[in-house]
């Protein structure tokens, strides 16, 4: 049946908390499109995320994340997977809250720092104990996170699972129309 989506879904959360692999199968489930501003940053700067901390340093980064975020919460309605720090910016904080349905992805540190592997993507646990970074930097953030509208707990190992409470969640509060 096919389904429609009245606002973009918007995850946010703690790094490898799960946005991305969420967010590849709730765009699939919905039949719209992800996009995944890591992805798109990396692309437009032609760089990794990690170059670009390292060669351009990370309030670049962010001018960029603030950019990318701001110009696909104003296409049409599909799936946005974040960065866990875009929320930083209090212009894309009132992007999300204004033109979005936002879900803040919750994982435990440990189970996220079992998952991790491709730190290329996240030089701020280059080199650092993870557990300890993740833990400081989501004391600075859960303020932030907390504004989501909705959230989930992503510590199952079937994410099919964790996708299909998100959609029933959707269409309960109307954000989907079958
Ligand atoms: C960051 C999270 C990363 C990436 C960058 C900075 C952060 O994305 O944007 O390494 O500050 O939390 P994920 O949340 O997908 O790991």
């Amino acid at each position: 049946m096919k389904q429609i989506l009245s606002k973009s879904i918007v995850l946010i959360g703690s790094m490898g908390s799960g946005k991305s692999s969420i967010g590849k199968i709730l765009s699939k489930k919905m039949g719209v499109r992800l996009s995944d501003t890591d992805k798109i940053i990396e692309k437009e700067v032609g760089k990794s995320i990690y170059e670009i901390f390292n060669e351009l340093g990370e309030k670049y980064f962010r001018q960029v994340e603030e950019k990318v975020v701001g110009r696909v919460l104003d296409e049409t309605a599909h799936v946005i997977s974040t960065g866990g720090g875009s929320i930083l910016s209090s212009k894309t904080r009132d992007a999300i809250k204004s033109k979005s349905f936002s879900i803040w992805v919750q994982c435990n540190v440990d189970t996220i720092s079992k998952r991790i592997h491709d730190q290329e993507r996240r030089p701020l646990l280059k080199n650092k104990n993870i557990v300890d970074t993740l833990i400081k930097k989501n004391k600075e953030r859960i303020k932030f996170y907390r504004h989501a509208d909705s959230y989930i707990v992503n510590e199952n190992s079937n994410i099919e699972m964790t996708v299909d409470a998100i959609v029933k969640e959707l269409l309960s509060k109307k954000v989907v129309n079958k």
